[in-house]
């Protein structure tokens, strides 16, 4: 941890709330003998662009990232010995307002006056350049009341509506030495503690790949549409040449509407613009700077001369994440939708796990990101992303125990009277996040201090739900958002069928069970005990209350049967029930499901895990409305939030809530891993030391192979099935072993290295 000197330095006036330029600071230093070592320490109220000597420090972006920011404002630290110099030098930063000052949520919140200036209404700098000389001195450069600030080429940036640069406003030479910046204006200096600030504790966000513009054609309206072939998290980068004053504006969507028209109305008050106006230069190459856009369409609204499709590119932007999950299979399909759960990720893992990057929302809903985390960690090292974020978590729990909507928490008392969720404070499903989230962890990585770190959190959110619960042991007494966006609704409604203590039960029950696992793993006895007793209670209530005598299920949706399954809440008296009640409400539906936000995500592993593999696939393949698959035959590149986004007849579902890029859905991932490649992990082999390689073949499916980069290394499984002979390859990490369970039934205890096996089955 830095000690830091340095003040928060403003370039805004109070009374700038409602600006979101991109001001310029400078500070220009002598340095006397020669530079041993330099390390700069970095972070913003808002966001920041750091440059020593006109050269850029550092390649993330939208830094400092987004925290909560009252408890956790995280610095970044960069070596920068090569860009200093003996002599004069000069360190200057831009500024954004960011998630700090800038617009933030939909519009109707705090009683229609939308959300702005959540944490403060002047953006300000904090940096620290610490120098090490080669004469043995010390020397400090801060960010104090010496610096100057003055306006610059961004005339607007914000999150959500996308940037305004005028090319013309450059200050040219502005972090060099030779500048001359007597005009510039004086800084202020904010006053804040620095017991909030840490050190960068996850990943950085970066660049990390970019797409040519595939496409380039004219709507039916008229609009001059560029098509990147996929739905990404990131901006526009392009190249022009005009005259000076010349502009450049260009709109973002996901999709185009039925009739082939450029369709903004799902990004409600997100504007999603970039403007950029020309200085007239031979050749200018603009890349926003403090903004993001989820889209894969581009509408060129003003552009001086004929735009060529060469001229684009998209930069895919997201949390720097190592790739550790690999899938294929013989179904195309099948394969799209691995690529389309895999861009669910990159496109919402942005410094915090978003429900979706485009519309005025893009918040860290623990629901949505508890439903996900397992998924995540087959495609990804999601570890650190969510250490960060579960600090986060930790930071915005309240102290009885209760867990936000979103974290960062930007919601809590800034609710319009009439939303859905205002009178609530945490609900079943989202904030269980607290549980899951660092079970899912473990599980993937095995590293107990996540755990560790997670205990207290974990145990007061289900203490918290202890006291809402009657009796301590059934949750019907808050209001739910339940089986969100489930198509068991009512005509127009978010709220599945559901009974929602039905579900607030259940949850409450999965999540005391691995409390008292966590407690064991950690060595608390004591609590195992507690908490494993409590379990029993939850289970033997919910039995009183959901089942009938006979066994039949008092709800009668899928979810509540598939919840009731997954969680091995079922009495097993009841078991063949529950699943020939599953059944049947599958069969009532022609093999479709019906489910939500939570059911949907353990829908194929409960009909696999309990004797129903045929028609696990034949839910996984499906490709007709609705299903994953249909959203594929209808063009999609990421995950919908809706399952009837788009419907059969090409209308869309209300554009009030209609995202093209929302990971929930993409839940299913851990299946095609898990059961069909079959590449699985255990708690009691936590991270992958030992694993269970049982891959179940189904669907017509006629190979599928996977690679997950575990802690210890890959592990691979290759399948294929020629007539009646299925052929089976594996790659067990060093230091781990495995059992490898085959579809004829025979197990095989195995350890590193490769194995393979050829054998019989039915077909
Ligand atoms: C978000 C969801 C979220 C839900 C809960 C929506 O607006 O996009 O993904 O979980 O609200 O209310």
């Amino acid at each position: 941890m830095v000690n830091f000197k340095a003040k928060f330095i403003t370039p805004d006036a109070p009374g700038d709330a409602e600006l979101s330029k991109g001001k310029l600071l400078r500070k220009k230093f002598e340095i006397k003998s020669e530079i041993k070592s330099a390390t700069v320490h970095v972070t913003a109220l808002g966001l920041y662009e750091l440059y020593i000597n006109n050269q850029r420090v550092g390649d993330a972006v939208l830094t400092p990232g987004w925290t909560e920011y009252n408890s956790r404002l995280l610095y970044q630290t960069w070596d920068v010995t090569s860009i200093l110099r003996s002599g004069n030098n000069v360190i200057g930063a831009t500024l954004g307002a960011g998630w700090y000052k800038g617009d933030l949520g939909w519009k109707s919140l705090r009683n229609g006056l939308g959300l702005r200036n959540v944490y403060g209404k002047q953006s300000a700098l904090l940096m620290q350049l610490d120098l090490v000389l080669t004469d043995g001195s010390r020397e400090l450069i801060i960010t104090d009341e010496c610096w100057k600030c003055s306006e610059g080429p961004i005339q607007f940036s914000e999150l959500y509506h996308g940037e305004i640069y005028d090319a013309g406003q450059e200050k040219e030479g502005w972090c060099e030495a030779g500048y001359d910046d007597s005009g510039w204006d004086n800084v202020e200096i904010i006053n804040r503690k620095p017991d909030t600030l840490a050190p960068q504790d996850g990943p950085l966000i970066r660049r990390q790949e970019v797409i040519k513009a595939k496409n380039l054609f004219t709507t039916p309206k008229g609009e001059l549409v560029l098509d990147f072939g996929q739905n990404i998290s990131g901006w526009v980068r392009f190249t022009v040449s005009g005259k000076a004053g010349d502009v450049v504006k260009l709109r973002h969507a996901e999709v185009l509407d039925s009739d082939g028209n450029f369709y903004t109305e799902n990004l409600r008050a997100a504007r999603n613009e970039i403007q950029y106006i020309l200085s007239g230069k031979e050749k200018e190459i603009f890349e926003p700077h403090f903004t993001f856009q989820g889209f894969q369409y581009a509408c060129i609204d003003e552009w001086p001369g004929e735009p060529q499709l060469g001229d684009f590119e998209a930069i895919v932007v997201h949390s720097d994440m190592k790739r550790t999950g690999w899938f294929e299979c013989s179904n195309p399909l099948l394969n799209q939708l691995h690529h389309n759960i895999l861009w669910g990720l990159k496109g919402n893992f942005v410094d915090v796990p978003t429900d979706c990057p485009q519309r005025d929302e893009r918040m860290g809903w623990t629901g949505d990101a508890q439903v996900f985390i397992r998924t995540s960690t087959y495609l990804m090292d999601t570890k650190d992303f969510f250490i960060k974020w579960l600090r986060d978590l930790r930071a915005a729990q309240f102290d009885n125990g209760a867990v936000p909507f979103v974290v960062p928490d930007v919601l809590t008392g800034n609710f319009s009277d009439g939303d859905i969720i205002a009178n609530a404070e945490a609900v079943s499903g989202w904030g269980d996040a607290a549980v899951i989230c660092p079970w899912a962890l473990w599980l993937a990585y095995g590293d107990e201090e996540i755990l560790r770190e997670c205990y207290e959190s974990m145990k007061n959110w289900v203490e918290y739900i202890r006291k809402r619960a009657t009796d301590g042991v059934l949750w019907n007494t808050d209001f739910q958002l339940g089986d969100w966006v489930a198509l068991d609704a009512k005509e127009g409604s978010y709220f599945g069928a559901t009974a929602t203590d039905l579900i607030a039960t259940a949850y409450y029950a999965k999540c005391t069970e691995i409390l008292a696992e966590t407690a064991s793993i950690l060595g608390n006895t004591k609590d195992k005990t507690l908490y494993t007793s409590l379990h029993a209670d939850i289970k033997r209530a919910y039995e009183n209350e959901f089942f009938s005598p006979n066994g039949r299920l008092c709800s009668n949706t899928q979810t509540a049967h598939i919840l009731s399954l997954a969680f091995d809440i079922t009495p097993e008296k009841y078991r063949k029930r529950t699943v020939k009640g599953l059944l049947q409400l599958l069969d009532e539906n022609d093999g479709h499901l019906t489910t939500g936000f939570l059911g949907t995500p353990y829908f194929c592993q409960v009909l696999a895990d309990n004797g129903c593999l045929d028609e696990a696939y034949n839910l996984l393949l499906k490709e007709g409305y609705p299903s994953w698959l249909y959203q594929i035959t209808k063009g999609a590149t990421t995950v919908w939030e809706h399952w009837d986004g788009i419907k059969p007849d090409g209308s869309m579902w209300s554009a009030n809530m209609n995202s093209f890029n929302h990971y929930a859905y993409g839940s299913v991932g851990e299946f095609l891993y898990r059961t069909v490649a079959g590449i699985d992990t255990h708690s009691t082999h936590a991270g992958y030391k030992h694993i269970i390689m049982r891959p179940r073949p189904g669907g017509g499916l006629t190979y599928a192979r996977a690679t997950v980069e575990t802690p210890h290394g890959a592990a691979s499984v290759s399948w294929s099935i020629e007539e009646n002979k299925f052929k089976f390859d594996a790659h067990v990490p060093d230091n781990t072993t495995a059992t490898i369970v085959l579809p004829n039934g025979s197990t095989h205890e195995v350890g590193a290295g490769d194995h393979s096996y050829i054998v019989e089955i039915q077909r």
